[in-house]
């Protein structure tokens, strides 16, 4: 399966803004814009009070009313971020029985984000919209943009990293091709929902710098930038008032500042009072139980926050209808940008381009984390290969909450490995542990019993005798979207791998010396055995074609090029949040079910503690090595104008030096060397990929302006001080090969 040359060209050059192309319209997006205010002026002066309370909030679980009287059709949401979630009931969470809703399932966002690639972003969001489209949504839930604060976070794996930089352009090729389709987005959950545990109490203070320069890039990257249709409230409270309907995080900032035009809506359950809602600029409530009862009444949805209690107190004249006017407007403009949108396209579902972007999403974002010479596999001296762990075999789309998908079909990483090395290896399969054995959720299953019930020992001997007969062990293990291991609602308990991995590594080590470990999570995890383990790699959640990627990978059809989005620790007390005890917060004394968590590391998130303290994790941010080696030399700096006029331009000449094609991420950071405040010692600015073949040389240019200089300061907002500035260009945050400097005035 190949991406269509049309699709690859000419599709996403129009996306980028380089080609003109005929999808989603061919009408001017100015004079679309006229037309839907046109309509909404139009379908507003006939609504009744009670047809406008009825579109602001949900009827059914994914579904908001439209006005049937009207033709104004109904807003369906679906999860998101990774596929197309199943049909559920009408007011259930059980599936609805329908068997026309398997989609595939696209890598998990952790691993977009690891490929360092836009044009992946945006063939990311362009193939699933399609879906979306073809199931007839209006809205996905996606992407999720809060950062990897602590590698705990159950939902990292929802999300793209720990730098607000890679996460923003990630998030904004995402955000375009989702809505080439009609299909908006909702990004989510904003904002700093950083954690799972307690996270409908969890009252995040973080102060203004560390918020402006951390938690809001990637959420103002793709609302101003991308033209998010949509965004989520988060569940948790920010500065002491709940995310969704925050004075500051609302008005202030999304609407005010960012000038965003879509709608807010509320994450399932996260509405928790009518004024606030009325006032702090919730458009949509969703998923709320009843009226704050925790418990389900008839006709529960007139109880909602947003339903009869605000109608009733718009009846008494106790608030007037400036709000909701607005609410509804914006409701209105999303439904015209997406279902009532004349000239959306058609979509398409389970298609062979989908399953090849899928594909290709994941041989981009698997990262070779050390090689010690056993990658790639060499098939000439390699004639049996053991392969031991659970997650060899187990179906990772079913799981960790509402990213939980049911997919048409996913490959195992074992399937992937047998059908690629059919006729040229034996692979012989060994369990090592038992982990999970589970397979359902929300009444999908995945149909595999893994139950086992014999004994640790004798599972553990069977993978070590299998290790000790064979020319190579592959390792496939890591967490698994079970509670507490990557999955919504709870956090990981604990940094170390689960269900006794190391033991089972450290024996198979014992056994065979040509070990290969493939860790598959959507976090950092400890690796004890890291500087015995001749070869690593860094698997993620990679969906449908989860082992066909990986078998690429490996065999070398294809050269690795992921680098890592997050820092990898070697141990917890190199987070900023987990050293400075700022994790996960202080439940308070009052009474109230409130924990204030202080975001006390502030700006100094992944890498930016790492290199404030000198430490030296396992591997650092943006690391990522390839079956190739690269050269980065001759950068140059020219530079332009003073204050915000000031521009730059940085050259830099990479070469493969290698045998074999390959694709390297120059990533360029910003040190600013003279300043009042302390600042990270370097910050990513900009990043390229460049697929080279061997001996070829390509030199990549940057643009950087004055906002790559900035800090914000609490009184003066965004500020560039004068002075000297370095320019690193390095293949990862540790491995800087070149600098170049300048004076900014
Ligand atoms: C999650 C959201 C999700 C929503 C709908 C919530 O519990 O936090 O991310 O989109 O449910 O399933």
């Amino acid at each position: 399966m190949k991406i269509t040359k049309f699709f690859s060209t000419v599709v996403l050059l129009a996306l980028l803004g380089t080609v003109s192309c005929s999808c989603p319209s061919s009408q001017s997006s100015d004079s679309r814009a006229d037309d839907i205010e046109a309509r909404i002026d139009d379908v507003m002066s006939k609504m009744t009070l009670h047809e406008k309370i009825g579109v602001i909030h949900a009827q059914s679980k994914f579904s908001s009313a439209g006005v049937p009287r009207l033709g104004i059709p109904e807003l369906w949401c679906t999860d998101g971020p990774h596929g197309i979630r199943p049909e559920v009931l009408w007011d259930d969470w059980n599936q609805a029985g329908w068997t026309n809703d398997s989609c595939v399932a696209f890598p998990a966002l952790t691993c977009l984000a690891a490929t360092w690639n836009q044009e992946l972003g945006l063939l990311y969001g362009k193939s699933i919209g399609e879906e979306a489209r073809y199931r007839n949504k209006a809205v996905l839930l996606g992407p999720g943009v809060n950062i990897c604060r602590t590698p705990l976070n159950g939902r990292s794996f929802e999300y793209l990293g720990e730098d607000p930089y890679l996460s923003g352009r990630m998030a904004v090729g995402y955000v375009k091709g989702v809505q080439s389709n009609g299909v908006a987005v909702c990004v989510k959950h904003y904002a700093l929902n950083n954690n799972e545990v307690d996270r409908y109490t969890t009252n995040a203070i973080a102060d203004e710098r560390t918020l402006r320069e951390i938690y809001l890039p990637a959420f103002k990257a793709a609302v101003v930038e991308g033209g998010a249709w949509s965004i989520m409230g988060g569940y948790n409270l920010f500065r002491g008032q709940h995310a969704c309907h925050n004075d500051y995080l609302m008005n202030k900032i999304l609407k005010g500042e960012w000038g965003f035009d879509g709608a807010v809506i509320s994450d399932w359950g996260g509405t928790q009072s009518t004024e606030e809602a009325i006032f702090n600029s919730l458009d949509l409530e969703y998923g709320t139980w009843t009226d704050g009862l925790k418990m389900g009444l008839t006709n529960a949805y007139d109880n909602y926050y947003m339903a009869r209690p605000y109608e009733k107190l718009i009846e008494e004249g106790k608030v007037g209808t400036k709000e909701l006017d607005d609410k509804v407007r914006r409701v209105l403009r999303l439904i015209f940008r997406t279902t009532g949108d004349k000239n959306r396209p058609f979509g398409s579902l389970c298609s062979d381009e989908h399953y090849a972007a899928a594909q290709k999403i994941g041989e981009e974002g698997i990262v070779l984390l050390k090689n010690e010479g056993l990658l790639p596999l060499d098939l000439e001296k390699t004639k049996k290969i053991a392969v031991v762990g659970e997650n060899a075999i187990k179906m990772m789309t079913v799981g960790g909450g509402s990213s939980s998908l049911k997919v048409q079909h996913e490959i195992s990483p074992l399937d992937g490995l047998k059908k690629r090395l059919a006729g040229k290896a034996e692979v012989v399969y060994a369990r090592g542990y038992v982990g999970d054995a589970s397979g359902e959720y929300n009444g999908v299953t995945t149909g595999q019993d893994l139950s086992d019930n014999r004994p640790a020992s004798v599972i553990l001997a069977e993978a070590v005798k299998v290790a000790a007969e064979s020319d190579v062990v592959i390792f496939i293990g890591g967490l698994n979207k079970a509670d507490h291991m990557d999955a919504e609602g709870s956090d990981r308990l604990e940094y170390s791998l689960p269900y006794g991995q190391n033991e089972v590594i450290e024996a198979l080590l014992a056994a065979n010396k040509n070990l290969i470990v493939v860790n598959i999570s959507g976090n950092a995890v400890a690796m004890p055995w890291a500087d015995k383990v001749p070869t690593i790699v860094q698997d993620w959640y990679l969906g449908s074609e989860a082992g066909t990627s990986l078998a690429s990978v490996l065999t070398g059809d294809v050269n690795p090029s992921g680098h890592l989005p997050m820092t990898w620790y070697a141990s917890l007390e190199q987070n900023g949040a987990h050293a400075l005890g700022a994790y996960p917060g202080v439940k308070r004394n009052d009474g109230s079910d409130i924990t204030d968590l202080e975001y006390k590391e502030g700006v100094f998130v992944g890498y930016r503690y790492v290199e404030k303290n000198n430490l030296k994790p396992l591997f650092p941010f943006g690391h990522g090595l390839s079956y190739t080696t690269f050269e980065v030399d001759n950068a140059k700096i020219k530079t332009s104008g003073s204050g915000d006029s000031f521009k730059a331009t940085v050259t830099v000449d990479v070469t493969n030096t290698g045998k074999v094609e390959g694709a390297e991420v120059v990533q360029l950071y910003v040190s600013d060397l003279e300043c009042s405040v302390e600042r990270p010692v370097k910050e990513l600015k900009g990043f390229a990929k460049v697929n080279l073949k061997a001996g070829e040389k390509q030199t990549l240019s940057f643009a950087l302006d004055s906002e790559a200089l900035k800090f914000y300061d609490e009184k003066e907002g965004w500020k560039a001080e004068a002075g000297k500035f370095d320019v690193l260009l390095g293949v990862s945050s540790a491995d800087i090969r070149q600098t170049v400097s300048f004076d900014y005035k």
